[in-house]
């Protein structure tokens, strides 16, 4: 049964002993992500934190760490395993067009249950307990100052809605906002993401009209395209934008599977709401905003609906972030609300970035399972994908391939390079399946004994992670894939190969016969 909003999940979670309430007054300001880091860092990944005495905000309560670990992961999407997940999309993938009666009458029990994606509009909901028009502000919720070096306090697990103008359809990703007052805040989608194509297809409609660049409306085309051209420079703001402003509702606190939903790198295409409703099996029910034209998730705890304006962009950040390091400050657009509603007695919940390993760092684990299949759609001689934890998402993947022809090594590469987000991938290390990507010290065995570095590492250019420090220019860099595969004489390689040292099975045997008697346990 899926969780009905977060409050059900709260308590899913104190059944399974996966929930510590603390009942200690703490300070939002730095306290509670100490806290939190040293359970991030315990084994497994601590417990899930319900804070419940929060100092300067009598009542309120704070979740973290709600994903942080592998067990609670798979109790959020309601499985035993995320392979059950990919499974699931796995089917969906398999199915071929019917050949008759028979075929169709089988395809039914996937259709109805494709039905159950879709998410639903209902009148009102939780989330309306409290409808604040007029008199609100940021400052009733306990929002945390993360890291000593932070630019303030950030809400750092917001979902994100926004919808694209000129196709009407909608997104939810997941972008901190740093606060700048108690009805201001950053929007930090980065370059590369949905909600940042959407405000720059908001500023082409404001430049050219809805119908594009052949009906120049304000006569203004230039001035928005040096604003995306600029902005993506992070250097200034453009005065002669065109003006306007896009719409946009933030849910926080919504049912596992929505908030996953959000981090979930989809194609711009696939509604953030249609996979959450996949993810549980039920679809998510939807309220409509009050100020602005959107859809939230009818039992958010809280929800805040504003706009970005199209001319504006202000300093965000420092923030500690997931790589480990400060993210430098840079220029986005700013949020305006025009409105709060929440649940009476909000739950915030919330999450910190830092040093992993983290929360973050389990909800990426997960997004790498369920993607796999996704990815072996056009990568097909894919075996398995490894990013480890502490390669933060974009630094590093394994992976290995069933190689079947020369070169074949290089074009993985390219594939991921051009493959959504994955196109950030810093460093990609490919080796044969034979490799279990799953453990590194056997990558590092084998990928370092198998290449000849000259010949074997390809560097190519493009566009690289917001976050990335070390690149020469912000979002534009250098990537590093590595063939550490087998070479072959078809690619120039006519060494002999050595084989790969391993016991015969007959003394292998002996040794177990003689094992005890051996007396070394
Ligand atoms: C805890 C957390 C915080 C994140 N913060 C940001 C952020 O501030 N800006 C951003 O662009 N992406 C951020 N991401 C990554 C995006 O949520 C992710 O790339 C997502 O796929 C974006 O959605 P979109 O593809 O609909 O744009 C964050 C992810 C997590 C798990």
């Amino acid at each position: 049964m899926a969780y009905d909003d977060l409050r059900t999940w709260i308590a899913a979670l104190e059944r399974a002993g996966e929930l510590k309430k603390v009942r200690t007054e703490v300070d939002p300001t730095l306290e509670i992500a100490q806290i939190t880091d040293r359970v991030s860092k315990s084994a497994g990944g601590g417990p899930a934190l319900l804070f419940q005495n929060i100092k300067g905000h009598t009542g309120a309560q704070v979740l973290i760490n709600q994903f942080g670990s592998a067990r609670r992961m798979n109790l959020s999407l309601e499985v035993n395993s995320l392979d059950e997940v990919a499974d699931r999309i796995r089917a969906f993938m398999d199915v071929k067009s019917p050949q008759g009666f028979l075929d169709k009458v089988k395809m039914l029990p996937m259709l109805a249950e494709m039905g159950k994606f879709f998410p639903k509009t209902v009148s009102t909901g939780p989330c309306k307990e409290v409808i604040r028009r007029d008199h609100f502000s940021l400052d009733w919720f306990p929002i945390l100052q993360c890291w000593p070096k932070d630019a303030g306090r950030f809400i750092t697990l917001p979902c994100v809605v926004t919808r694209d103008p000129k196709t009407g359809k909608r997104n939810v990703g997941m972008y901190r906002m740093q606060v700048y007052d108690g009805r201001t805040t950053g929007m930090h989608w980065q370059r590369q993401k949905v909600g940042a194509e959407h405000y720059r297809e908001a500023l082409r409609v404001a430049a050219h009209g809805a119908s594009g660049p052949g009906n120049e409306k304000s006569g203004n085309r230039s001035a928005a395209v040096d604003l995306m051209a600029r902005s993506s420079g992070g250097s200034v703001l453009a005065e002669d934008t065109p003006g306007g402003k896009m719409e946009v509702a933030v849910a926080i606190g919504t049912d596992p599977a929505i908030t996953f939903s959000a981090i979930v790198p989809a194609p711009p295409d696939v509604e953030e709401y249609l996979i959450a409703g996949f993810l549980r099996q039920k679809p998510v029910e939807l309220v409509k905003c009050e100020t602005v034209d959107l859809e939230v998730p009818a039992s958010s705890e809280i929800v805040l609906e504003g706009h970005v304006h199209l001319d504006e962009l202000r300093t965000e950040g420092p923030f500690g972030d997931h790589t480990g390091f400060y993210s430098l400050e840079d220029l986005y657009p700013v949020f305006h609300l025009s409105c709060i509603t929440h649940r009476k007695d909000p739950i915030y919940a919330t999450t910190i970035v830092g040093k992993p390993p983290m929360e973050d760092g389990w909800m990426g684990k997960a997004v790498e399972r369920i993607f796999l299949p996704l990815m072996k759609l056009t990568i097909p001689e894919l075996v398995d994908i490894n990013l480890p934890i502490e390669g933060v998402f974009h630094n590093l993947m394994l992976v290995s391939i069933r190689k079947s022809y020369p070169g074949q090594a290089r074009k993985v590469m390219n594939a991921i390079w051009s493959l959504g987000q994955a196109m950030f991938t810093k460093c990609i290390i490919v080796v044969d399946e034979d490799v279990n990507v799953q453990d590194i010290g056997e990558v590092t065995l084998k990928a370092l004994n198998h290449i000849d570095p000259e010949r074997d590492i390809q560097f190519t250019l493009g566009p690289v992670d917001s976050l990335d420090h070390a690149s020469r220019l912000p979002n534009y860099g250098s990537k590093m894939g590595i063939d550490a595969t087998r070479k072959w004489p078809s690619e120039g390689f006519t060494r002999p190969w050595p084989d790969e040292i391993v016991m015969d099975e007959k003394t292998k045997a002996l040794v177990d016969r003689k094992w005890k008697e051996l007396g070394l346990e």
